[in-house]
């Protein structure tokens, strides 16, 4: 893919897919703040290639919102194909969940169970490509209890046709652990394709310490570009601009009141007092939001 080709000097910065919170304007605004790709939320493939209506509800975009890579969780391949065909047309790839580590999730047979599933999942992106050659198709893994699997599971998908991969390094089982970078370093070492690090980059110091330790093209990151959309400019919290940029993007955009208040929640989290928090976590306007953030920060609005 053309982002990983034309970035040489550092790593390609990258917006995780985060179910009801990756959505069309957040991603406006990390990309104003050095995001160099970006992902919509797990789509699942089944209902969005069925319904006309989980396509509205669930997938929006506009012209200035690329490179952009399309989520989709599935259990059939056929699924899934259908789904890449449908939004090929909006998107610079389709990437497969194979990390999602919920109850539910893995009762259906999608997510992390597919990590033991490598004919599946190789099928699966052997299929997507040979019905849309030119539409990159990637997987988002955790990795595997003996991580020699993981190297092999990778191997098999880099030879199905796999675009890039990108590893959550912790076991479907793992929530706090730290992450482990050298199954990640690896699975690099092992392939050609770009492997992208996922999992507890809050910093650009973050990014730089990984890609030293791993030599891996890209960092992915998602709790901490929420708690800091400028992270990759530098900031080391969320600037007032930034904040402003969100309430005016988000307004732009129609963004529904609980989501534009959570992003605020997660953006501001550091700046609020315990009784801040208290207070914020009660409003329910846009306007009583704007009046409480005027007194925090400077903003012009
Ligand atoms: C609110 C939220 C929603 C998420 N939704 C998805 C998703 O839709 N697809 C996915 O592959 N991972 C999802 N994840 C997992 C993240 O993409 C990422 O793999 C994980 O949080 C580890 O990265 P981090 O330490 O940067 O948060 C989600 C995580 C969070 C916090």
């Amino acid at each position: 893919m053309e982002v990983f080709e034309s970035q040489t000097d550092r790593c390609v910065y990258i917006c995780a897919p985060m179910v009801r919170y990756s959505k069309l304007a957040f991603r406006q605004l990390v990309r104003d703040y050095g995001v160099d790709l970006a992902f919509t939320p797990m789509l699942l493939a089944d209902s969005f290639s069925r319904s006309a209506r989980a396509r509205d509800v669930e997938f929006t975009t506009n012209a200035q919102d690329r490179p952009l890579i399309v989520q989709f969780a599935a259990n059939q391949v056929d699924d899934f194909v259908a789904a890449a065909s449908l939004v090929r047309p909006f998107c610079d790839g389709v990437d497969l969940n194979c990390g999602c580590p919920q109850g539910w999730a893995l009762k259906e047979g999608i997510g992390a169970c597919l990590i033991h599933k490598p004919e599946f999942v190789a099928d699966l992106i052997r299929q997507t490509r040979a019905r849309n050659p030119d539409l990159p198709v990637s997987v988002k893994i955790r990795i595997h209890k003996d991580t020699r699997q993981t190297v092999d599971f990778c191997r098999q998908m880099e030879a199905a046709g796999a675009a890039f991969i990108t590893i959550h390094g912790r076991t479907r089982e793992q929530r706090c652990q730290p992450v482990n970078l050298d199954v990640i370093r690896d699975v690099k070492q092992s392939l050609r394709v770009p492997v992208i690090a996922n999992g507890d980059v809050k910093s650009l110091a973050d990014a730089q310490r990984i890609r030293e330790y791993t030599g891996i093209n890209g960092v992915m990151t998602a709790r901490g570009i929420l708690e800091n959309p400028a992270m990759f400019h530098g900031h080391l919290e969320t600037p007032a601009e930034c904040v402003q940029d969100w309430i005016r993007l988000s307004l732009g955009t129609g963004t529904p009141f609980p989501c534009f208040h959570h992003h605020l929640s997660y953006m501001c989290d550091r700046a609020f007092s315990r009784y801040d928090r208290r207070i914020f976590n009660t409003l329910s306007s846009t306007s009583a939001v704007i009046d409480f953030l005027r007194n925090k920060y400077d903003l012009a609005l």
